[in-house]
């Protein structure tokens, strides 16, 4: 079967290089797939699957193996980003303002080309691949939570996803065997000081000063507050305040942002923070209002599903294309599925300086080397195949 899963995932290069470009070419903004997922409906149905609507814009399909066995699904995100498309190619985004940047356009074209690889091989499956197309990954919280919710993982004994990644070359496979990603928090500090002329600062409670005073104060956590050995980041990027140059204003206003490993790790961030704004407020006689917003929480593999889907990367790749990489301190909603189930993710190499595909996520001239969409999909195959095949 190894042999069939090359040569198919070969054979599907130009539908899935196709369907990529056009996923890139109409994208759509999260929560508003509704042609995205059209499409892919349309593209199952015509495989003879049964595709159902999920979470709203999303899409689920079975593909069921000729005999009884696990459940291993495999997840792709569907959403753009709210960003003008600079890749100057044949298939640049014509929605203007909004733009594949991410390359989850690749996801979605790599899983319908799993899904024509698998389809032949059916008659040899034990067990059932469940397609996973998920809408909206970029916004907070994601809808990771609408699919469990409406019960798409349930039965399910595994699950894979994978990360087109600019940052690897092509040809790369990057896994990590815990750690991946990052949980994102965002928080909102508001503080309530008393305004009045420049000149009469002492009849004033300055909102400026006491919000520099927490800013300080914040950049104290990471450094003191928290085990050297855990990873977080605590960053400041919106202090607003005043308008008039010799005025002191009533009000300042600061954003920012926090990165964890660990959901106790953001509770204790956000209970020194609100520590530190309280007893800086108290001390100056400010008030002030602290917020918090939902985020998903990190993602963490299953060590044992990673050793599958090494051993996979490097059937496709050779054992130097696969390597352990560095947690990301970005966010990504697959944690979800991860808290439920055992999994992993995965970055599949994109970047190719010599192609002049440099650009980051999310960047305006954001693209991908369409030769790690082939690589994707077959490591996907193997991965899916052998989880299929044994107990963890
Ligand atoms: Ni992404």
């Amino acid at each position: 079967m190894t042999d069939d899963l090359r040569r198919l995932a070969a054979a599907n290069r130009d539908y899935v290089v196709a369907l990529r470009r056009h996923f890139h070419t109409y994208p759509e903004l999260s929560t508003k797939e509704f042609k995205t997922q059209e499409r892919i409906v349309a593209e199952l149905a015509a495989l003879g699957l049964a595709p159902l609507k999920a979470a709203g814009t999303g899409v689920v399909a079975d593909i069921k193996g000729a005999r009884p066995g696990r459940t291993v699904a495999v997840r792709a995100d569907m959403d753009a980003l709210p960003i003008a498309d600079e890749c100057r190619r044949p298939y640049q985004s014509q929605n203007p303002g909004v733009c594949h940047a991410c390359g989850h356009d690749g996801h979605m074209a790599m899983l319908l080309g799993l899904a024509r690889v698998l389809l032949p091989l059916r008659t040899g499956l034990a067990g059932t691949v469940r397609l996973i197309f998920q809408p909206n990954e970029e916004m907070p919280p994601g809808s990771a939570i609408a699919l469990i919710e409406e019960g798409f993982l349930d039965g399910v004994d595994a699950i894979i996803g994978a990360h087109l990644w600019q940052p690897l070359p092509v040809g790369q496979l990057g896994l990590s065997f815990g750690r991946m990603m990052a949980q994102p928090g965002a928080f909102a500090i508001v503080i309530r000081g008393k305004g009045a002329h420049g000149s009469s600062p002492h009849v004033a409670v300055d909102p400026i000063l006491v919000g520099s005073q927490v800013v300080q104060g914040l950049h104290t956590i990471v450094s003191r507050s928290i085990d050297p050995l855990e990873p977080v980041v605590v960053s400041v990027g919106v202090f607003q305040a005043g308008s008039v140059y010799n005025v002191i204003p009533e009000t300042a206003r600061l954003e920012g942002t926090i990165r964890v490993f660990d959901e106790e790790t953001l509770a204790a961030v956000h209970r020194r923070i609100e520590q530190i704004v309280k007893g800086v407020c108290a001390a100056n006689g400010a008030e002030y209002q602290f917020s918090t917003a939902p985020s998903c929480p990190p993602l963490v593999n299953d060590a044992a599903v990673v050793r599958r889907v090494w051993r996979a990367g490097a059937a496709v790749l050779g054992e130097a294309g696969v390597s352990e990489v560095k947690p990301v301190l970005g966010g990504e909603d697959f944690s979800y599925f991860l808290k439920k189930i055992p999994g992993a993710f995965m970055f599949v190499g994109a970047g190719n300086a010599a192609k002049g595909i440099v650009h980051p996520h999310h960047h305006p001239g954001f693209d991908i080397d369409e030769d790690a969409l082939t690589y994707g999909v077959e490591i996907l195959a193997r991965s899916a195949v052998d989880l299929l095949a044994a107990e963890l």
